[in-house]
């Protein structure tokens, strides 16, 4: 009895050995388990950040204690084991999270539990330091937090986050200040900011609006009603902000995103290193192409601009930005400033109603003002003509360059 039950047990260890095997050769298109072996030892030789699977680990082992192959070279190789660990377990997150369901289930997770920027420290967050975003202030990449401390490896609970590192320590903490005192509905979750290094660590949203106007226009999907919501969906964050006293100062495609919330696409600001709390302190570092002509002239000679004048700014460049998210590739020159009324000819029949709105802002050459009482009169007409965007957010998730980059 004993015995058909051990040697049931060493046929299942050669079987799942291997599989092992054939998942590796295949993973490393390789033919012979003595070229895997050459594969691994040189992986490992190289100490490159190559993930190593936990099956490679095993196999590897295995390899050299059957003596399979030579194992002349494996003296001088120092293994870390830990460092393969680590990669191991990276590697499996990493696959774990390209399953949008799983990255849905995490990001709806992260809003139940977060929010509490003392809660987690640098200690909870596994390095993968995948690069997403460079902008003037650093750089932006993925990496992981680890929920809970306690758990065993098996069920430890890791979620994708964006950390954003900044060079200026002064930058840091005005980002961080602003970010602290705005509502998650506004801006991505706050997983914690860094006490140790300058650094924010925030929900991974699933793409930017540059990235989102590719996914609209591949799919056939720009159309009126699209654009007209994103817009209303844009002013509505804008007015949260501006009724919290803070200007954005640099909104463009590539500093809004498109996050899950309760498993349903949310439109948030992202980059607040332009932020200001009030007129004086208006920093402004439009990009020049999202901010209207006259308004950047006046900053540049070193005028302050009145709230309506900001208010009127931030308008402006949401108008821009949908305008660049309608314009089609073929027709971006129609983007420049000077081709404004061109671009209104040429997309009044199709997109009737956000061409309707965007007029008037953009084409306001007498005076460049909004009261926060027309804001309101232009969020009232919007509501009536506008539905929720509804679209395919595992489409989007797919689409996006985050699915290649995690
Ligand atoms: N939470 C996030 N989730 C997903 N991507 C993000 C997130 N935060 C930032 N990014 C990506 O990183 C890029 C740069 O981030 P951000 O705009 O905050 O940095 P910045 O240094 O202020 O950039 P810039 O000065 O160019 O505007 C964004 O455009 C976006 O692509
Ligand atoms: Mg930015």
């Amino acid at each position: 009895m004993g015995n058909s039950s051990s040697q049931k047990e060493l046929e299942f260890q050669k079987t799942e050995l291997n599989c092992r095997e054939i998942i590796l050769r295949d993973q490393f298109q390789v033919d012979s388990p003595h070229d895997l072996y050459e594969q691994l030892t040189k992986t490992i030789k190289q100490k490159t950040k190559f993930k190593i699977q936990e099956q490679a680990l095993t196999c590897y082992k295995t390899l050299i204690a059957n003596s399979t192959c030579s194992t002349n070279s494996t003296m001088d190789i120092e293994i870390d084991q830990r460092s393969i660990l680590n990669s191991i377990k990276l590697n499996e997150m990493v696959r774990y999270y390209q399953d949008f369901n799983h990255y849905k289930d995490s990001i709806y997770q992260l809003e139940q539990i977060l929010e509490s920027p003392h809660m987690f420290s640098e200690k909870d967050v596994q390095l993968l330091q995948q690069h997403i975003g460079k902008g003037s202030q650093g750089n932006v990449e993925i990496n992981f937090l680890q929920l809970s401390q306690n758990s065993t490896a098996k069920d430890q609970q890791l979620i994708p986050i964006a950390t954003k590192k900044f060079e200026d320590k002064n930058q840091f903490i005005r980002e961080s200040a602003i970010l602290t005192q705005l509502d998650k509905s506004i801006r991505p979750i706050l997983a914690f900011i860094g006490s140790n290094s300058s650094e924010i660590h925030m929900e991974l949203c699933i793409c930017t609006l540059g990235q989102f106007k590719t996914f609209i226009h591949t799919n056939n999907l720009v159309t009126d009603k699209l654009l007209i919501s994103l817009f209303l969906k844009l002013l509505f964050k804008l007015q949260q902000l501006l009724n919290k006293g803070i200007f954005h100062g640099d909104i463009k495609p590539e500093n809004i995103t498109i996050a899950l919330r309760e498993g349903h696409a949310s439109v948030l600001f992202l980059d607040f290193g332009a932020s200001s709390w009030d007129a004086d302190d208006y920093l402004n570092y439009y990009t020049p192409a999202f901010c209207k002509f006259e308004i950047f002239q006046m900053i540049d000679n070193g005028q302050t601009l009145s709230k309506e004048e900001i208010r009127y700014a931030e308008i402006y460049s949401i108008c821009r930005t949908i305008q660049y998210v309608m314009l089609p590739q073929a027709s971006e020159s129609l983007f420049n400033q000077k081709n404004i009324s061109q671009f209104i000819e040429q997309f009044e029949k199709t997109f009737p109603s956000t061409i309707q709105f965007l007029k008037d802002i953009l084409l306001n050459s007498v005076n460049s003002k909004i009261s926060e009482s027309q804001l309101q009169v232009l969020l009232e007409k919007l509501k009536h003509i506008t539905q929720s965007i509804k679209f395919d957010e595992q489409q989007l998730f797919i689409t996006s360059s985050i699915i290649n980059k995690i």
